[in-house]
C-alpha cells in the first residue's frame, strides 16, 4: 500500500484506501506547519493527499482540493469530516481552468492526474499561474518511456489506467520549462507498465512568475 508507514495514513483510513494515486506527493512536498500558507491538490479525488497536506500545514495553513467530479468532491468532504480536518476547502473545477487567482497558492501537489489531461501544457501553465513566484510543485505522475509504441498510445484502456496519455520525461521537462518552472527534478519511483514508470516530479516557479 502506497501510504503504508507514512504519517497520516493511519488517521485518514477512508481517504487513503480510496486513493487512485501512483505515489505520495506530500512525502516530497516538504510541508511544515506555519511555513506554508496554502497548498493546492490538482485532481484531489477522495482526498487522501489534500487531507494529509491540510494536516501537515496546520495550524495556520490551508489546503484546497480541486476536482471536476461532484461525486469525488462529496466523498472527499465526507472523509474530511470523518477525519476532523477543517482547514481544507474542496473546489469543483478543471485543472485546465483553475478557479483561483494569480499567485494565490504556495505549493501545488497532484497525484496521478496530470497525465489524464488532454493538454498537459495547459495544466502546467495554470499551475504556474496560481503559484506565487518561487512557489513549488510536487507531483506524482506516470511518465512514458521514450518511443512508446503506437498501439499502447492508442489504447484507451491504458489511457484510463494513466499510461497512454503520459508524457515522456523530456516532454515533461520541456512543458515545465515553458510554463516558467526551474530546478526541475524527475525521479522514477517504480515501473508501472512495460512502457511507463511512476515518478516524482519536483520544480520551483521562477521568481518572475
Ligand atoms: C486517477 S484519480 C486520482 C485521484 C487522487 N489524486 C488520488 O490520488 O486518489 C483522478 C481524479 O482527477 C479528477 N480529474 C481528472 N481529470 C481532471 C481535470 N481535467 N480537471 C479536474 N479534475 C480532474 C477525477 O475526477 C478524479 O477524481
Amino acid at each position: 500500500m502506497l501510504y503504508e508507514g507514512l504519517v497520516d495514513g493511519d488517521v485518514l483510513p477512508d481517504a487513503v484506501s480510496a486513493s487512485l494515486g501512483c505515489g505520495v506527493p506530500t512525502a516530497v512536498a516538504d510541508l511544515h506547519p506555519g511555513e506554508v500558507v496554502l497548498v493546492l491538490d490538482l485532481g484531489s479525488g477522495a482526498g487522501a493527499d489534500v487531507l494529509i497536506a491540510a494536516r501537515r500545514v496546520a495550524p495556520g495553513g490551508r489546503a484546497i482540493g480541486l476536482d471536476m467530479t461532484p461525486e469525488m468532491l462529496a466523498l472527499a468532504r465526507r472523509n474530511a469530516a470523518e477525519a476532523g480536518v477543517d482547514n481544507v476547502e474542496l473546489l469543483e473545477g478543471y485543472l485546465e481552468d483553475i478557479p483561483l487567482s494569480d499567485g494565490s497558492v504556495d505549493v501545488v501537489i497532484s497525484n496521478c492526474v496530470i497525465n489524464l489531461a488532454a493538454d498537459k501544457s495547459v495544466v502546467l501553465q495554470e499551475a504556474a499561474r496560481v503559484l506565487r513566484p518561487g512557489g513549488r510543485l510536487a507531483v506524482s505522475d506516470v511518465v512514458a518511456d521514450p518511443g512508446m509504441d503506437p498501439r499502447t498510445r492508442a489504447d484507451m484502456v491504458a489511457w484510463t489506467g494513466c499510461i497512454a496519455g503520459a508524457l515522456t520525461e523530456a516532454d515533461y521537462r520541456s512543458a515545465l520549462a515553458d510554463a516558467g518552472f526551474e530546478d526541475v527534478g524527475i525521479v522514477e519511483t517504480r515501473r508501472v507498465h512495460t512502457h511507463a514508470v511512476a515518478a516524482v516530479i519536483r520544480a520551483r516557479l521562477g521568481q518572475a512568475g
